[in-house]
Parts: C-alpha cells; structure tokens; sequence
C-alpha cells in the first residue's frame, strides 16, 4: 500500500558532483536531538561520525560528554556511568523495542540510521511525512491514538506532528520554521543514511579525472605508435 504521491524536490545534494549541505546536516542534528532523540534511536551513528561534517572535533566532543554512559564492569566488578566519548553511539531513547512499544501506545518508532534507504523515495517521504499532516477529509474516522497523514501508507500514522515554528534552537541563528525544520532534519537522516557519498563522488571526480588523463595519453601513444605507416 502506497501513501499519496510524493512531491519531488531538487535536493542540494543531487547532483553527481554536489555534497550535502553541510550547514543543514548540522541543523538536522539539533533538530534530531532536540525532537526525534525523544522516540527515535539513531543506531548507525557515533558521536565520531559528525566530526568534520556538521562539528569540529571539540564540538562533537562536548556533545558527547553531555550524555552518561553505562560501562564496565570494572576492576572490582561494578557497573558505572561515565561521560560519553567519540566513539560511543548516540544514544537510543529505549532499552528495547517492547519498551519502545510500551512507550508510544503499542507502535514503534523506527530506528531513522537507514530510513531514507527503506523507503521508497525515501528522503522525498520523510520530508512530505514531517510536513503533512492535515485534517482528515470529510467522512474519514481517524482512529483513537493515530493521526491523518496522507503520505504514510494507509493515511493514519501513530506519530503526532512533531515540527512546529520555533520548536528548536538552531546554533546558527536560522529561524526555525517548521519547513526549515523539515529540511534540515531531512538532510540529516540522508547524511546518516550514506555518510559516505561526499567521499564516494569526490573519488569518482578524481577517478575520471586520472582516466582522461590516461585515455589521451593512450590515443597520443597510438598515433606515435603508427606514425611511419601512411
Ligand atoms: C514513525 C520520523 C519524532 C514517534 C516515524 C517515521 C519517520 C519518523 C520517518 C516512519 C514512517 C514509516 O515507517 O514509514 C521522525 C522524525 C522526527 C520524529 C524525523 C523528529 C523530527 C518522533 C517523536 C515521537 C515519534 C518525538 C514520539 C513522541 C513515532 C512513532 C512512529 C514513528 C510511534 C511509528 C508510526 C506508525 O507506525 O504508525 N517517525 N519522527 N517520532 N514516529 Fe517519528
């Protein structure tokens, strides 16, 4: 089953020598970790990750050392907390998904790492899905604990609006309106979706690159090669 059509939009990132956005996969971050950390869990993605991408490495470090750790055991045994590092995973906001169940009415919130991958369109979907929620149409029951949607498949969604203007603070000073929100937060989760693609075009670029080199030099060779033959 399909949700309504999703409108297409011309991502900065598109092109096949374009990068992320990388001021908007900073946003998306204080907007995942300010709203979406709440329900959703981002298992894919260490703290070491957003290095050189959306924060230096002295940022990303103290984001990291805001969050507690359990660890261990240690020497004697015990389990104990420590602040986070670099290498330590953002941190989930369930133990497990029956807790995640527990949480949020029996439906659960899918861990986001690889969600522009599992749908189709996927980041074309989770831009229309953040923005569309409307009242439903007339003659339309929307059951107890969901919420009209048009683009999730089915229409009802158990996940209420989340973005409304002004819902975050962004470090930058962008205003944050629901629909900035919505990008930036969209740019986030198809970074942390393909976190490689910015060093996978570059290597093509270069790969091209060397290979017309290579290409000339082999027609020049071939000319020479043949050249006392008329
Ligand atoms: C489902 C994104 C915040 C609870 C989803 C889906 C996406 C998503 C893409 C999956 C739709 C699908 O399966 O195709 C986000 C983003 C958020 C956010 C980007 C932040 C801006 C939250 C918060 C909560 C929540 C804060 C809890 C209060 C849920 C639940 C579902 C869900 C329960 C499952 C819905 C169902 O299966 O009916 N979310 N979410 N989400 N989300 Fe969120």
């Amino acid at each position: 089953e399909h949700g309504l059509a999703l409108p297409r939009y011309e991502w900065p990132h598109d092109g096949l020598f374009s990068s992320y956005d990388h001021a908007s996969v900073r946003r998306g971050h204080q907007v995942y970790t300010q709203v979406c950390a709440a329900c959703h869990s981002l298992n894919q993605i260490a703290y070491r990750n957003l290095v050189g991408v959306a924060y230096t490495e002295a940022e990303a470090k103290a984001l990291a050392e805001e969050v507690e750790v359990r660890d261990g055991p240690d020497d004697t045994g015990e389990m104990f907390d420590r602040p986070g590092k670099l290498s330590d995973g953002i941190p989930a906001p369930y133990a497990n998904e029956e807790g995640a169940r527990f949480a949020n009415n029996g439906a659960y919130p899918p861990d986001l790492s690889l969600m522009t991958k599992a749908r189709h369109d996927g980041i074309n979907y989770v831009f229309a899905l953040l923005l569309g929620y409307r009242e439903p149409p007339a003659g339309v029951e929307v059951p107890g604990g969901m919420y009209y949607n048009p683009y999730f498949p089915g229409g009802f969604i158990a996940m209420p609006k989340m973005l409304v203007d002004g819902g975050v603070e962004y470090d930058d000073g962008t205003p944050a309106t629901e629909t900035q929100m919505a990008k930036d937060v969209t740019t986030f989760l198809a970074w942390a979706a393909e976190p490689e693609m910015d060093d996978r075009k570059l290597m093509g670029a270069k790969w091209i690159f060397a290979l017309s080199l290579v290409a000339v030099q082999a027609v020049y060779y071939k000319r020479w090669a043949w050249s006392h033959l008329k």
